[in-house]
């Protein structure tokens, strides 16, 4: 094998640029030469690729987004757009492609694969639902700055005597909210995977008021059946019997933008660095995840049919530390 391609897919992650910057590096020291591909799939179909050298991805490490670029790509999913992204792989003469994304981008690597060119995928998403990584690349950076939004928010609801709603990523996952929600001590967290009723969490909302806390936190997963705008319309409903007063804030894509922090650089250098190793020894059709601190595959048709559960112990935990 001589030449291999580099991707970034889907929404994009903080250390993201990391795991190019390895894929390349650790390419080009294996004697590889390493083409980057612009704009996710939709890019790969029109061709937008050209090599990468050691001083091109110089500088980047500490960036947040991708140079790359990213893109979510409709055509791929279509046998067409498929077949035309294999032509373009084929007529610029890369022979196997690294593509880092969460779970839409590793299923389009595993219909790449399924056509028999070979993939190896990195593990990137902010929300952490990809099924073969304990952790997937940007979820501690966006968990921060989450953290510390909700911080901030404590200060200033403690002040006014107010509840906040703060709605945050993670699509189907609440992940992201109940991780934030621990470490930032909220009140309540509703999250996809566990219906809540509206009425109960107005009714905690009520003790804490009565039992004298200055704020309430409550961390709401974007994928949560009632999601911040539902919860705050029927907040408005109990207002005269709350206590508090209610804002609502949306995180929103704060959480993806920003420069990585260490844990995001270091896991994104290793899953690439995993990447090229994989190519290196011929194992295509696999993620590279971190699985108990290790580097290590799982196969892309197990990653696509698998669903990563949520650790609900952790939602009973943050229940009984909201007291
Ligand atoms: O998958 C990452 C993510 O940020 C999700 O948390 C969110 O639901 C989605 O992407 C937003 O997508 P877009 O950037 O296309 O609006």
């Amino acid at each position: 094998m001589k030449r291999i391609g580099v991707l970034t897919s889907g929404g994009d992650a903080p250390g993201m640029n990391g795991a190019i910057r390895a894929v390349v590096r650790c390419g080009l020291a294996r004697g590889l030469e390493v083409y980057g591909v612009y704009r996710g799939y939709a890019g790969l179909i029109a061709g937008e690729m050209s090599p990468l050298g050691d001083r091109d991805v110089g500088g980047i490490i500490h960036r947040g987004g991708t140079i790359l670029g990213s893109a979510r790509s409709p055509e791929f999913e279509t046998e067409k757009g498929l077949e035309e992204a294999l032509r373009q792989l084929n007529r610029k003469g890369v022979e196997a492609l690294v593509v880092i994304g969460g779970n839409g981008s590793q299923s389009g690597a595993y219909a790449l694969w399924r056509k028999g060119y070979p993939v190896v995928g990195v593990a990137s998403t902010i929300d952490n639902d990809l099924y073969g990584s304990d952790i997937t690349i940007g979820v501690d950076t966006a968990l921060n700055i989450a953290l510390e939004a909700i911080d901030r928010l404590k200060t200033t609801a403690s002040s006014h005597q107010r509840a906040f709603l703060v709605e945050v990523m993670g699509r189907k996952c609440g992940y992201l909210a109940l991780m934030a929600a621990i470490a930032g001590g909220a009140e309540a967290v509703l999250i996809p995977e566990i219906d809540a009723d509206p009425d109960t969490v107005v009714g905690e909302l009520r003790d804490a008021y009565v039992r004298g806390k200055a704020h309430a936190l409550i961390v709401v997963a974007e994928g949560a059946e009632s999601n911040a705008v539902k919860l705050a319309q029927h907040f408005k409903t109990h207002r005269a019997t709350l206590g508090f007063d209610l804002r609502v804030t949306t995180l929103g894509h704060v959480q993806r933008g920003g420069a990585p922090g260490a844990f995001d650089r270091l896991l994104s250098t290793r899953l690439g660095a995993g990447a090229v190793e994989r190519v290196v020894s011929g194992e295509f059709g696999v993620l590279t995840g971190l699985r108990k601190g290790e580097v290590a595959s799982t196969p892309l048709d197990v990653v696509a049919s698998t669903k990563k559960e949520l650790d609900l112990t952790l939602y009973e935990l943050s229940r009984v530390l909201a007291r």
